[in-house]
């Protein structure tokens, strides 16, 4: 394959050079079973947009070429992407990893890191299932809406959904915690096989929001400027590289952190300011790389510093 696919090229041929197009093939609703078609002929007879799907499998290669835009985007097929990819990770993918996941951990109700890391695992499902929903209720008929001609709230608002920061530190640190403080020693093929789901998973999600970042937003940027002159800045944020061991305060700080006292309850025990408190809680999450609670908790216990005997579950 040269840098960039054209609809010219065998959609067969496109998947054996990278399997993950099937992906794509999928969410745009095409079937298997196209024989020798070009990309152009599949699409035409399916009804699919021919240059949105060049537009988002070449995004996908990571060509160049996209990045002059030349294709012109259909709005419409674009959002019918995103919505079906929300709903196989929803509806299929996390569920299905959830079950290899109990799987491997040999989950019992006496295994408390099993069952803290199912916890964490499920808080994430929530939190990527409640943006996947901001998205279909508030983004895409906002989107629709603009299709028609019709301006109906503040764009700058609704764009913050778009925000995937969170979701990706969050992913990073279940993977974090899996890997580091599990115990598969029963199920060490299944453990494997799942963390190579969930990298798969992180990938596939990172160019899923990349897609929306780089290729969707500014075709709503371009909707709304026909319609008004309002424009739209999606947010990005910097992580750095911080890695040292915990301090004794650190590690006090993380005991009263699971233990569930508020900021201020650790300040007053300590008889330290509660900025100083929040302070010592961003460089524990910047040298653990761990942000939530529950982390911190399953971090606790694996390394002894509480007693899971002293902690509500
Ligand atoms: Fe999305
Ligand atoms: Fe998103």
């Amino acid at each position: 394959m040269k840098d960039r696919y054209i609809k010219e090229n065998k959609l067969y041929d496109i998947i054996c050079s990278d399997y993950k197009l099937l992906q794509v093939i999928s969410r745009f609703s095409l079937p298997l079973g196209f024989g020798d078609k070009t990309i152009e002929e599949v699409c035409n007879e399916n009804g699919v947009d021919c240059e949105t799907f060049l537009a988002v499998i070449n995004f996908e290669k990571g060509s160049p070429y996209i990045l002059s835009s030349p294709y012109h985007i259909s709005v419409k097929s674009l959002s019918n992407y995103l919505r079906n990819a929300h709903s196989y990770y929803i509806d299929f993918l996390l569920p299905f990893i959830r079950r290899k996941l109990i799987e491997a951990l040999g989950f019992s109700a006496n295994n408390d890191i099993s069952f803290l890391i199912i916890k964490f695992y499920d808080e994430y499902c929530l939190e990527l299932r409640r943006h996947m929903e901001r998205e279909n209720e508030d983004v895409f008929p906002y989107v629709d809406n603009l299709l028609l001609g019709k301006k109906t709230k503040n764009v700058l608002l609704e764009m913050s959904v778009l925000h995937h920061s969170p979701l990706e530190l969050k992913l990073a640190e279940l993977k974090n915690i899996i890997i580091k403080y599990s115990d598969s020693a029963n199920a060490n093929n299944m453990m494997n096989s799942v963390l190579y789901d969930i990298f798969l998973f992180e990938e596939d999600l990172s160019t899923h929001c990349e897609l929306e970042r780089n290729l969707f937003v500014p075709e709503i940027k371009k909707l709304e400027e026909k319609i008004s002159n309002n424009l739209v800045t999606a947010e990005a944020n910097d992580d750095d590289e911080f890695s040292q061991s915990l301090t004794e305060r650190e590690k006090e700080i993380i005991i009263y952190v699971v233990k569930g006292l508020t900021n201020k309850e650790i300040a007053d025990k300590l008889f330290i300011s509660v900025n100083t408190v929040t302070t010592h809680r961003r460089n524990i999450a910047k040298k653990l790389d761990i942000h939530s609670p529950s982390g911190l908790t399953i971090y606790a216990i694996v390394n002894k510093l509480v007693d899971i005997k002293d902690i509500k579950l």
